[in-house]
């Protein structure tokens, strides 16, 4: 029988939990106490991950949820059924991400790694919203990257520019990230709902496959980041910070640009067809 753990009686939403640093981490949580609700896009990778998890603590349930990001009527479906079908949600770790092999422009009109990376969760945070005020207290952990740092922003440069640089578009991704994840802790302050960012580390997944690095710590290392940011109690009330690895850190100059914040939200919003008052 397992031993009680932090998150007993938590419900922990894991996007991007079929591999990599998020299916390390929907492990460390289940030991840890807590139901959990897996995102994947592959069914057969959601079946085999599910079947993972035995002998749970009493009342301790996992389950998945389906949606691929490069098709956001996908990501509305899945904000649908987790509204209908979950009572409440304790922790959200938007995870879910990928590095480019080629420019693709999605059905919806998007750069793909932008939309993966950055508008479906935004997307999903936003259709979720009543859920997770109705959840409060309760954390938001999104994924950035260190990546961050080697980018300027420019909002309209996905889709038009004629050049494209990988490296850049993923980069530029994990950039919007920070500006997202302040905004959202400045909007949910009244909540009781917090919101931080994270850069994990360097970490051996297929996220980095395709650096000329040989270096990289283990998924385990990279989830145990982000299970600190989503557990421990001195975090309690900490909102709207990156941290790089265990530390809060500056991001960059242009992250921090309160004018980037605001117009970065109304671009998203604009793209998305979305309204401030919807809710
Ligand atoms: N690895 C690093 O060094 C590093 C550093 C900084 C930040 N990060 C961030 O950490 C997060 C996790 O990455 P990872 O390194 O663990 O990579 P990973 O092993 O490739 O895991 C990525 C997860 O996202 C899912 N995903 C990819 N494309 C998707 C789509 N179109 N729709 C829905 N889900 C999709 C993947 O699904 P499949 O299993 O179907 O592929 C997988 O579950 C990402 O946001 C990444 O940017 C990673």
């Amino acid at each position: 029988m397992k031993q009680h753990g932090e998150l007993d009686g938590k419900t922990v939403l894991i996007t991007g939990a079929t591999d990599g640093i998020g299916r390390a981490l929907a492990q460390m949580c289940w030991q840890a106490g807590a139901s959990l609700i897996l995102h994947g896009r592959n069914p057969q990778k959601l079946e085999s991950l599910l079947s993972t998890f035995s002998e749970g603590l009493s009342g301790q349930t996992a389950s998945t949820v389906r949606a691929d990001y490069s098709r956001l009527q996908e990501v509305r479906a899945m904000a649908g059924q987790l509204l209908a079908e979950v009572p409440r949600i304790d922790i959200l770790v938007n995870n879910a991400g990928l590095y480019p092999s080629k420019r693709v422009i999605t059905e919806d009109g998007f750069e793909e790694c932008n939309q993966v990376n950055y508008l479906a969760p935004f997307l999903l945070t936003w259709l979720l919203r009543p859920l997770l005020i109705r959840s409060a207290p309760m954390r938001i952990v999104n994924l950035s990257s260190i990546g961050h740092r080697y980018v300027w922003s420019n909002l309209h440069a996905s889709e038009k520019h004629p050049f494209y640089w990988r490296w850049v578009a993923y980069c530029r991704s994990k950039l919007n990230i920070i500006p997202w994840t302040r905004e959202l802790a400045d909007q949910f302050r009244e909540d009781g709902i917090t919101v931080n960012c994270v850069h994990p580390g360097v970490i051996r997944t297929k996220v980095i496959r395709f650096l000329p690095v040989s270096w990289g710590a283990s998924t385990q290392s990279g989830a145990a980041t982000v299970f600190r940011l989503i557990t421990d109690p001195k975090l309690d009330g900490v909102t709207g910070e990156y941290f790089e690895r265990y530390k809060i850190s500056k991001p960059s100059v242009v992250a921090q640009s309160t004018r980037l914040q605001a117009a970065l939200w109304r671009h998203s919003l604009r793209q998305l067809g979305l309204k401030q008052k919807e809710s």
